[in-house]
């Protein structure tokens, strides 16, 4: 459920304050992996000479609000828990996802998920109190003058609402996605698909990288991550995985923090961070073992590089199950497979030439646009910030109510029309039917 709104990015909304000056912009970030993203996006709007404001809870991950170069200002929003209790929050969502879940029935799985939910709700929830109960610093932001908001929607923050309130406000939605990734589907023309935009050519690799991965020769190198929120894994499945790896022919680079693997093989190497999309658009990059992040699909995408996904939680399945379908990836399951079920995963993308294929052609396609998702995503965003809003894309469907959007207020009426006209009808031939027969039997008597 909450992973179908995992692609999405951004709402960029009208600020409820009015505005003189132009070109200030406020935003209300989630943090880890679409941090990068927006990064990006800000990044690109300090360039063309904007403003931008970034409202921050003191406990984060990787919104570092202490760097003195940062070009953004940031506000930080004072919160009872510290970057240690998120980290330990995500762990034991992680541990239950990657160990518990399996072992649980569907019920308690469901419960458990719940109990985590709840606990990151009231994160959210200080976070948010962080900046509402703070009345010096709504009244400097109602000075601001502020032309735009741009919110993250996974930690939509704000007063008790819904998903769906909080969706009818934005003027814009820039979607992490694009066509080369979803399957064709009608959507709102205040909908911009954006996915991508924080891929780049590749830069060369760090000296004691490059030579490992050139000493590879022919066979070449696979990229192994499992995202930036997993750093260790349990002595059984590191050792699995590690034995696994040590019977490709390729050289392995593995981002992994945790114990290093009894079975490591000669062949891999464990980095604490690797620099992914450079590696990714390395010439001797055969293939990628992923989670199915969206960001990590995106950097294959873009270098054409085919995938074994080993999707965890999240939308991660989703994302992975749609790069099987255009042919770009194979996928595990975690939590049933062996060893051999790796490498005869690897071998297959690597060897099988239609993955290669499919994914060059997916890469041909995300690279053939008129105009490239950064530059459009910021196209937006300022359209946005020029004409205050973009109520013109926006659909009236936001001011109906659940039952007039499905339409029921007119059924009901067609319903009762035709129940009114049915019992008039019935009623009708019912008295016509006893006129005759007084009629008849009146006869009769004669
Ligand atoms: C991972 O590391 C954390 C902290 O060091 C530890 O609490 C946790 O048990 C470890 N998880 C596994 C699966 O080893
Ligand atoms: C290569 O992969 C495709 C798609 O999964 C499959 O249909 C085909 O049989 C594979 N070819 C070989 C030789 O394994």
């Amino acid at each position: 459920m909450l992973a179908r709104w995992f692609p999405l990015l951004l709402c960029v909304q009208m600020c409820f304050w009015d505005s003189g000056s132009c070109g200030k912009v406020l935003v209300w970030p989630t943090d880890a992996s679409h941090w990068i993203n927006l990064k990006m996006i800000l990044g690109e709007l300090i360039l063309r000479g904007h403003d931008v404001t970034v409202l921050v809870p003191s406990a984060t991950l990787l919104i570092d609000y202490d760097d003195p170069t940062s070009p953004f200002d940031f506000e930080v929003l004072k919160v009872p828990f510290t970057k240690e209790t998120v980290k330990t929050v995500l762990q034991d969502f992680l541990s239950l996802c990657l160990y518990e879940k399996p072992h649980l029935s569907h019920w308690e799985a469901l419960v458990k998920i719940r109990q985590m939910m709840t606990t990151f709700t009231k994160m959210s929830k200080q976070t948010c109190d962080g900046f509402v109960l703070n009345p010096k610093l709504i009244t400097k932001l109602r000075h601001g003058g502020f032309d735009v908001l741009i919110s993250d929607p996974l930690a939509p923050g704000g007063r008790p609402t819904t998903l769906c309130e909080t969706m009818g406000k934005a003027e814009m939605w820039l979607i992490r996605t694009y066509w080369d990734f979803e399957f064709p589907r009608p959507y709102l023309p205040n909908f911009e698909f954006v996915g991508g935009l924080h891929c780049q050519p590749a830069k060369p690799l760090p000296e004691e990288m490059e030579e490992f991965v050139q000493s590879s020769g022919e066979h070449g190198i696979v990229v192994f991550s499992l995202g930036s929120m997993i750093h260790n894994l349990t002595d059984e499945k590191n050792n699995m995985i590690a034995t696994a790896l040590s019977q490709l022919p390729q050289k392995v680079l593995w981002r992994y923090k945790g114990k290093k693997p009894e079975t490591l093989g000669t062949n891999t190497r464990i980095y604490d961070w690797i620099p992914q999309n450079d590696l990714l658009g390395h010439a001797k990059t055969k293939a990628f073992i992923t989670h199915g992040g969206t960001n990590g699909i995106y950097e294959a995408i873009y270098h054409g590089v085919p995938m074994v996904g080993i999707p965890i939680f999240a939308d991660q399945p989703d994302n992975i199950a749609h790069m099987r379908a255009k042919g770009m990836a194979v996928e595990l399951d975690f939590n049933t497979m062996k060893a051999q079920d790796l490498v005869d995963a690897v071998n297959m993308v690597v060897n099988n030439f239609t993955y290669k294929e499919n994914a060059i052609r997916l890469s041909q396609i995300h690279h053939d646009q008129l105009v490239k998702p950064l530059d459009r995503a910021v196209f937006w965003i300022e359209f946005v910030m020029r004409h205050k809003g973009a109520k013109h894309l926006r659909p009236a469907a936001h001011q109906l109510t659940w039952y007039q959007y499905h339409c029921l207020d007119v059924l009901a009426f067609l319903l009762t029309c035709a129940t009114v006209t049915l019992f008039i009808a019935v009623k009708c031939c019912l008295f016509c039917c006893k006129k005759c027969g007084r009629i008849v039997r009146k006869r009769k008597t004669e």
